[in-house]
């Protein structure tokens, strides 16, 4: 996905236009741009890479003007170059994009007269807007009938030649916010990028177009008709996101686990049982729950059905989002619906969520970002109070989405008349004990960063688990390669045998994730079938564990006590620090991996 931002300004704009695209930049950092309107002149400057080139870029090469727009690209089509980067312009319009045109080369054919300099889908829109202007429309004209004849989606930001009072903004399947200021006027892709300006945002809903001038804002519905957006305060985006003394984000994320996770579990369980408001769910009328996410809140979904099955007796479908809605899942009016995202605005999550809206009984979501799309098309989104995240590898905000799930799961558990009072206060408690432990697990780091520097010279490396601990396999293969990008993969400790198993030899690090459970003899006996052929096991479980299966391993890493049930929450520590250090090891770009972005807002 891409950032886009605009800023209609008493001040010259460049440097609060480089400043918002930090912001943005964990959206995508394979080029970066702005374009100003100065005099009524257009003017726009690109660079390849990480923002810091743009910033350079404009030391040597400045950007006069008040009123201006920018981009931080995650690339579609066209690979990352300056040609390719954004802002795209014509002669008398410049275009900032973010989401997928899927109809750019039917324009493109259209605009036969048109010099196309890139690939990309976002040219054909300057292209377009510009025939429009062409033809006589007005700027307003020209970027509404551009819009209207787009099929795909898209968050857009228009600047004109000659107009320094203008910004013309549509949304359809990206998410747009309007800021207002004092005298200034912003457009962003999210209120983050606008918090050192305003918290006063509006959010632009799915079909809007929007005339901003540096009065304030006109919002015009799908129909065209005037609307009315509610301006809210949002709160937090004023707090410029650093490190607070870590390397990374990341790092300075894993360590504020502790914090995070203690409050999102006060959040649903201030005393001794679970109080969840803002809606009735009823699971007593649910008799099915689909789960739906990606990536790692995929995982976490994986980890909750044991949670809701073992627990409440509910049964669950767990589907990956881009997978869900084609195969045609039966939804009865007795299926619930939860779709956990981090961000709020990932398109194959969204696109599940509106596949089942009509379907489902009760759409739920669990989400960081309480203003995202997902929050808002949900009947009940529960935030997981995780603070923002940065790193586009997700730690805290899946410790958390767990923490909101195991709460769930009890509450479900409680109205099926599946656990006592004294039952759930006894869950709850177990619950409140983690963000102690994790501290203690993360008082394990130096002994973990001794051993990922062996991690970082291996081809391949495996993660095993069982159990609820199998998705949290997934999840730890998940952060070592998106970080690393080391092939790593995650398997059901059993499953090893039937095929996996081949590819163990001295070379390949296995870390198996096993608490001394009820599973934990059978997850042994597949430790024994690994170092049989001289793979090397890296143990990570809990004091009974390493004293009865430490003999021959490579590495154990020894994890404080803890409820098998909710072991995936204190075990996701050492799996997210292995991931890490094995990063910093390789000197990989750890909080801006090479071809991600924190959220995938296009399909
Ligand atoms: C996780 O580390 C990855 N960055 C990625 O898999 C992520 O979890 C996935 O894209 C889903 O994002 P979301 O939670 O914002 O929907």
């Amino acid at each position: 996905m891409c950032g886009i931002v605009g800023v209609l300004g008493n001040h010259e704009v460049a440097p609060i236009l480089v400043e918002a695209l930090k912001r943005l930049e964990y959206r995508g950092y394979d080029s970066a741009g702005i374009a100003t309107v100065q005099d009524g002149r257009l003017d726009r400057r690109r660079a390849v890479g990480k923002l810091v080139n743009l910033s350079d870029l404009l030391v040597h090469d400045p950007l006069p003007g008040k009123s201006g727009i920018g981009h931080t690209r995650w690339a579609t089509h066209g690979g990352p170059t300056v040609a390719n980067a954004h802002p795209h312009r014509t002669g008398r319009v410049a275009v900032v994009h973010n989401g997928i045109i899927e109809n750019y080369k039917d324009i493109r054919a259209l605009l036969k007269d048109t010099a196309f300099e890139s690939e990309t889908d976002t040219e054909t829109v300057a292209g377009l807007c510009e025939a429009h202007l062409a033809r006589g429309l007005t700027p307003r004209e020209a970027a509404v009938e551009t819009v209207k004849a787009l099929e795909g989606a898209f968050a857009l930001a228009f600047l004109f030649e000659g107009e320094e009072d203008l910004i013309v903004a549509a949304r359809r399947g990206s998410p747009l916010a309007i800021g207002h200021g004092d005298g200034e006027m912003y457009v962003g892709s999210d209120a983050l990028a606008l918090g050192p300006m305003t918290n006063r945002i509006t959010y632009l809903e799915e079909g809007d177009h929007a005339f901003v001038t540096r009065d304030g804002v006109e919002i015009f519905d799908a129909e065209g008709r005037r609307a009315n957006r509610e301006m809210r305060e949002v709160a937090g985006t004023a707090a410029v996101a650093d490190k607070g003394g870590h390397r990374h984000f990341m790092a300075k994320e894993i360590f504020e686990q502790p914090t995070v996770l203690a409050e999102c579990l006060a959040h649903y369980a201030p005393g001794s049982a679970v109080e969840i408001s803002g809606g009735k769910i009823d699971f007593v009328r649910t008799d099915r729950l689909l789960l739906v996410a990606c990536g790692t809140a995929y995982y976490a979904c994986l980890v909750a059905k044991y949670w809701f099955e073992q627990l409440a007796g509910l049964p669950c479908d767990v589907d990956i989002a881009s997978e869900f809605r084609y195969r045609e899942p039966p939804v009865s009016d007795r299926t619930a619906a939860l779709f956990v995202s981090q961000s709020g605005e990932t398109a194959d999550t969204l696109a599940a969520l509106r596949y089942a809206r009509d379907k489902a009984s009760t759409i739920l979501s669990v989400v960081n970002v309480e203003t995202s799309s997902i929050a808002r098309e949900s009947d009940l989104a529960l935030p997981i109070m995780a603070g923002v995240e940065i790193g586009v590898a997700s730690t805290k905000a899946f410790v958390c989405q767990l923490a909101a799930l195991a709460n769930l799961a009890i509450l479900a558990a409680r109205q099926k008349g599946r656990i006592t009072a004294a039952r759930e206060a006894d869950l709850v408690a177990e619950l409140r004990r983690i963000p102690a432990l994790v501290n203690q697990a993360l008082a394990l780091e130096d002994r973990i960063r001794q051993h990922t520097g062996d991690l970082a010279r291996a081809q391949t490396v495996l993660f095993l688990g069982r159990g609820a601990m199998f998705p949290l396999a997934l999840e730890g293969a998940l952060k070592l390669k998106e970080i690393s990008y080391i092939h790593a993969e995650g398997y059901a400790a059993g499953e090893l045998k039937h095929g996996p198993i081949a590819l163990v030899d001295k070379s390949v690090p296995v870390v198996v994730l096993a608490p001394r459970d009820a599973l934990f003899d059978k997850t042994v006996s597949n430790m024994q079938e690994v170092m049989a052929r001289e793979g090397r096991i890296w143990l990570v479980t809990d004091p009974a564990g390493a004293r009865t299966a430490s003999d021959g391993v490579w590495q154990t890493l020894t994890m404080p006590e803890i409820d098998p049930l909710f072991a995936p929450i204190l075990y996701a520590i050492p799996a997210q620090l292995i991931a890490y250090h094995t990063a910093v090891h390789k000197g990989t770009d750890v909080d801006q991996p090479r071809n991600l972005a924190k959220s995938v807002t296009v399909e």
